[in-house]
């Protein structure tokens, strides 16, 4: 075994290193292990800002932060854990503040807040359109300053579970090639989420579940993984995220006609409604032929240079880059793109997994908060409480319990597995099915969905499986193999496929972000007020359900 930790954190983007921080600060030995640099964490793509209810731009309390939140959600998100959200968040960023996040002020100096979807108030603190680069980079200072292990470009493909508890990880090391075993009294994953099983993403090419696969090979259940959330405006062509801080800042959508068509979706909130309300308005403007070349526009061309300069530098600079427009002085083209998974490892609201030593949080984790639509800026916001909160339990149970032993053994299999792959010479390269796996994805499970077309895509994902039986990883050098990691993302991936499309079968229901229009449009609370919970037995997916928890907010009609 390489070495033995308290707490291991596995992924280093804002929950990472938040947990890691948390670890260290209760006392633990703690090491942060990610398959690419910190600063490189996909957290440094959030643009638009992070929800507090700060109170600087308007009269603000968690409670209303709270309503919003379980309303967002469609009523799937667990109360209990949202309250804790809410209730934990002011504190948690004005920790970030202090230790020196450079957010954007109100003229009297105080943590300028815009208006999100489906918020209520102004609720987003915001560093321009940069917010997620910035917390990262606060975070990675945090860590040098505490000196904290980080094991840099080690891609984790297994869980070293002895004993009937998680002891540490097994991971290639990329730089230099080989398996490792790290040990630890404890595991935090904050791999985030796996945005790579579509073709028009948001999400970086490293965003590809490993978390959550690779507790879910372990027995732990995966929730609400048919909840994937597709934002409204990504940029055209590529999927970079253009941010909802835009529309908070006033930009609005239009049709091929120029019409501001939101008028006939979400009347009130127009372009501030929340994301599941707005991508099917946009899909549906696009699927009746009022799109443009497969878009809609969205125009900010009214905000003028001067405030589109300051708050939205980076928007302009993706959209000029990526797309040749710029959007002082043209309307962009956007339309809906995968974005943010709801779903993911079940845990309750320490971050804890059924299987012992095991906890995860951020976009990995299911606590759930999200329940079947993410509202904007919520999702950094999770990260860190989250991340704190996860940490803060780990650390405690490290201090206080045993040991770590894994068996040798445990290596060695991993060891014989990869063999296996490296060792073929002949067969299918992993790229034709990860393409065939995420442009099918986005044609059958993607903003709306259809019974048959899930079933279509149920088949689809079983023969790519089939095929993934017998690919061949054409380098088999040891320095930077990204043919080999990519293999096994791959693996990963359409195990998570699988996950979501039993889960959307059975939810036979129009919730957030699983629209079924054609057979189930309506919410259906009697029978569908609960999580599906996904574990893997015998290669397969099999379902269970989970009910949700209320408090004290009964589920209501949803308009904005
Ligand atoms: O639109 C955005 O800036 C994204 C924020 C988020 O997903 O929370």
């Amino acid at each position: 075994m390489e070495a033995k930790y308290d707490v291991l954190v596995v992924g280093a983007g804002c929950a990472g290193m938040r947990a890691a921080i948390e670890a260290h600060d209760a006392g633990a030995d703690v090491a942060l292990i990610s398959k690419i640099h910190p600063v490189r964490s996909h957290s440094g793509a959030a643009e638009g800002g992070i929800n507090a209810a700060l109170g600087n731009a308007s009269e603000d309390d968690p409670e209303k932060h709270a309503f919003d939140t379980v309303k967002g959600s469609d009523y799937l998100g667990d109360q209990d854990a949202i309250q804790i959200l809410c209730d934990e968040a002011p504190d948690d960023v004005y920790q970030l503040e202090n230790w020196g996040a450079v957010f954007s002020r109100t003229e009297d100096g105080r943590i300028a807040q815009r208006p999100f979807g489906a918020a209520g108030e102004p609720r987003t603190a915001y560093a321009a359109d940069i917010t997620g680069h910035v917390l990262v980079h606060v975070l990675y200072e945090q860590v040098m300053k505490r000196d904290l292990k980080v094991y840099e470009e080690f891609f984790v493909w297994k869980l070293a579970v002895d004993d009937d508890r998680c002891q540490g990880v097994i991971a290639w090391n990329l730089l230099d090639g080989g398996l490792a075993t790290i040990g630890a009294k404890t595991v935090i994953l904050a791999t985030g989420g796996a945005g790579r099983l579509y073709t028009g993403t948001t999400n970086a090419y490293a965003c590809t579940g490993d978390g959550m696969a690779i507790a879910l090979r372990e027995g732990v259940a995966l929730k609400d993984m048919e909840m994937m959330q597709f934002h409204p405006t990504t940029l055209a062509p590529t999927g970079v995220l253009i941010t909802e801080g835009t529309r908070g800042e006033g930009a609005f959508l239009v049709n091929s006609e120029g019409d501001r068509f939101l008028k006939n979706y979400a009347p009130n909130a127009m372009e501030l409604a929340s994301r599941d309300v707005i991508s099917r308005a946009e899909q549906t403007e696009i699927d009746e032929g009022r799109g443009v070349d497969g878009n809609v526009l969205l125009d900010m061309r009214h905000l003028g240079a001067e405030k589109i300069l300051e708050r939205l530098h980076g928007t302009r600079e993706l959209s000029m880059v990526f797309a040749g427009v710029d959007p002082i002085y043209e309307p962009i083209p956007v339309r809906p793109g995968a974005h943010y998974h709801m779903g993911g490892v079940d845990t309750d609201v320490w971050g804890r997994t059924s299987l012992e030593g095991l906890y995860a949080a951020g976009e990995c984790a299911c606590v759930s908060v999200h329940g079947a639509n993410r509202l904007g800026g919520n999702a950094l916001m999770e990260t860190i409480t989250f991340g704190k909160r996860a940490a803060s339990h780990a650390a405690d149970w490290a201090l206080t319990h045993t040991t770590v032993e894994v068996r040798e053994a445990l290596e060695t299999d991993a060891e014989r597995e990869l063999r296996v792959l490296l060792d073929r010479t002949e067969g299918e390269r992993p790229w034709s099915i990860r393409n065939e796996l995420a442009e099918t994805m986005h044609v059958n499970f993607g903003v709306f969905r259809r019974e048959d077309q899930m079933r279509k895509q149920g088949e689809i994902v079983d023969s790519l499986r089939e095929r993934f039986e017998s690919v061949v990883v054409e380098d088999k050098g040891d320095v930077f193999n990204s043919d080999l990691t990519q293999a096994l993302e791959l693996g990963f991936l359409l195990e998570l496929a699988e996950c979501m499309v039993i889960a959307g079968l059975e939810r036979k229901e129009s919730r957030g972000a699983h629209a079924r229009p054609y057979d189930y449009p309506e919410r259906d609370d009697e029978n569908y007020m609960r999580h599906t919970l996904v574990t893997w037995q015998d290669g397969r997916p099999k379902l269970n359900w989970k009910p949700v928890t209320t408090t004290k907010w009964q589920p209501m009609e949803r308009t904005y």
